[in-house]
């Protein structure tokens, strides 16, 4: 057996579901998920039902946390008319989400002036997260330039929209973005083969779409999965959710990409831990993880943790499984056993942690 010691990583884009959605998941199975798969913290989405859009759901979801196996941050969500009421709740989120798509949930923004009340309120100093596709993607790029506002770009998915990316951060647009491993691995005849378990917004890409992600990895910042479960029930129903699993099955698919020479482990750290923790404004926790680089696998939903129970990986072979993960000097997870009990995960955002 070869091991590998990599600094715990941080994923800054999950749906955990609690409250609201928690037969799908909860704090504690997403936060277990997380952990076995080498993630020491995740910065959960707010498209709960209720959204978190205010003091009272946002009091909601901290309740909620209490479950938390592994360390978090919440972002609130934004709505036609609740930008100065979540500017004055900035200091108790990782950041501010923006959804300019139909996507899950009924958060989704249509009028430009409500989007820019938002860019005048809310404090610069963390980030808005942007759900945007294609030319709403050019939009909101505008307006991070205009409003001298950090944008943290969700999901980029196609060829076009890196290339923008890529030509926006060369004239200094605040800007940042993350791919996810489903964009990074699957394409449009995945999603084929795997009907609503390969469904998810933005949808999977051409193979060109992908490649390009690949192609431009040095202008992306963070590989974040947007692990977004439903279950198996609602995706063979008559109207599919969007949304797959990925905390799982982030890791053994990156480390398979390091083994074939196409990142190095350093970027894998930068794109893992380095840019999320510089990005939201946090000192990463304190962990370690422990990988056996030579066991080769095939991913399978025996053993997930993930209340839903199924992955859009299935059947793939990788390299890289996780053994040990350490945060703050606990033993949190080894051999498919969680170990931190409930509770253990703690706010990213107190005095003691913030970077700035
Ligand atoms: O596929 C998706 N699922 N995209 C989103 O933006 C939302 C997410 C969800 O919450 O299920
Ligand atoms: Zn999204
Ligand atoms: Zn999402």
């Amino acid at each position: 057996m070869s091991t590998l010691r990599l600094p715990g990583l941080i994923d800054v884009h999950v749906h955990l579901r609690d409250p609201g959605g928690t037969h799908k998941e909860d704090f504690a199975t997403g936060t277990a998920a997380a952990l076995a798969g080498g993630i020491v913290a995740v910065l959960d989405m707010p498209n709960n039902s209720p959204p978190v859009i205010n003091a009272g759901s946002l009091r909601a979801k901290q309740a909620a946390t209490e479950k938390a196996h592994c360390d978090y941050g919440l972002y609130l969500g934004a709505t036609e008319n609740n930008a100065a009421a979540v500017a004055r709740l900035h200091d108790q989120a990782c950041g501010l989400k923006m959804y300019l798509g139909q996507t899950y949930g009924p958060l989704r923004l249509v009028e430009l002036s409500a989007v820019m009340a938002h860019f005048r309120e809310w404090p610069a100093r963390r980030p808005i997260a942007i759900h945007a596709e294609g030319l709403a993607l050019a939009g909101v790029i505008a307006l991070a330039q205009a409003h001298n506002q950090p944008v943290h770009l969700c999901h980029v998915s196609r060829a076009a929209e890196i290339a923008l990316i890529r030509a926006a951060k060369e004239r200094g647009a605040p800007i940042t973005c993350e791919v996810t491993p489903h964009h990074l691995f699957l394409t449009e005849t995945d999603a084929q083969r795997l009907g609503p378990f390969g469904y998810m917004k933005p949808t999977l890409g051409t193979a060109a779409d992908r490649d390009a992600l690949w192609a431009n990895l040095d202008v992306v910042d963070c590989v974040a999965t947007d692990h977004a479960p439903h279950t198996i029930a609602e995706k063979e129903g008559e109207h599919p959710p969007p949304g797959v699993p990925g905390l799982e099955t982030v890791l053994p698919l990156i480390l398979t990409a390091v083994h074939e020479g196409r990142l190095s482990l350093e970027r894998l750290v930068e794109l893992m831990r380095d840019n999320p923790a510089r990005i939201f404004g946090f000192a990463p926790p304190e962990g370690e993880i422990e990988i056996d680089t030579t066991a080769q696998h095939i991913i399978s939903r025996q053993g997930l943790h993930t209340r839903c129970g199924w992955t859009p990986f299935e059947g793939t072979s990788v390299r890289g499984r996780v053994r040990k993960v350490v945060l703050r000097g606990k033993l949190a997870y080894c051999d498919g056993e969680v170990l931190a009990p409930r509770g253990f995960g703690q706010p990213l955002y107190t005095q003691r942690n913030l970077a700035q």
